[in-house]
């Protein structure tokens, strides 16, 4: 049976919706992964239902959203190659492919983090987490650049006016929450 051309249009719509639900999960799971680390500081009448709160919204976060917008953003995937197996053959698809494996191996990777923080044997810290948490941004930039320009992968000036941009933006929001973090841990000294 052959899908009609207006399917492939259907695929790469649903493809792009998967990616943004998929990213939307990762992003705001190891966030939790972080609050959850950080409950640690809490006094010990607290920690319990911090931790058990967190770990609760981490396994719907991961299992309702995160997973679902992957399965989604990869099951589209096969139907559009499936239209244009071609695409294979292209230098861009085999890159991109290898950083959609970075971005699964960190998927089941979170997974991964998520028991140890259940079962309270997490060896992370906040501020680790937090950097973890910039590496899905980093695969996101580069698929996408891959996705739009395909073989003409810009490697000029305005490439990295915008990847500086871009790097700039997260080194500033990291160091707003760590001013704003500092600030509040002053003020309860006080
Ligand atoms: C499972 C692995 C994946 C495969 C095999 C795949 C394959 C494809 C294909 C064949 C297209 C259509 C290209 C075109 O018609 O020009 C596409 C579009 C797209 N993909 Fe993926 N993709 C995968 C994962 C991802 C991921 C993880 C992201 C985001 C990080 C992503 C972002 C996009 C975007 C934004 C488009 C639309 C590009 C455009 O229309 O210009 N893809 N993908």
């Amino acid at each position: 049976m052959s899908l009609p051309p207006e399917a492939y249009l259907w695929f790469k719509t649903l493809h792009i919706i998967g990616v943004v639900v998929w990213f939307a999960g990762l992003f705001y799971l190891v966030r939790l992964f972080i609050y959850h680390v950080e409950a640690n500081d809490l006094s010990v009448d607290l920690q319990k239902p911090f931790f058990d709160q967190y770990s609760l919204m981490e396994k719907r976060l991961a299992n309702i959203i995160t997973t679902p917008g992957m399965i989604l953003t990869v099951s589209m995937a096969i139907g559009l190659l499936s239209m244009q197996p071609s695409w294979l053959y292209e230098r861009w698809m085999q890159v991109k492919l290898l950083f959609v494996a970075f971005l699964l191996a960190y998927h089941f990777y979170c997974y991964k983090l998520m028991s140890t923080l259940q079962s309270n044997s997490c060896k992370w810290t906040g501020k680790q987490l937090r950097i973890l948490n910039e590496l899905p941004t980093l695969l996101l930039v580069i698929v996408v650049m891959l996705v739009v320009f395909k073989n003409n992968f810009p490697t000029n000036g305005a490439t990295w006016l915008i990847i500086g941009l871009v790097v700039f933006m997260a080194l500033s929001i990291q160091f707003y929450a760590r001013f704003r973090r500092i600030k509040k841990e002053k003020s309860l000294v006080k």
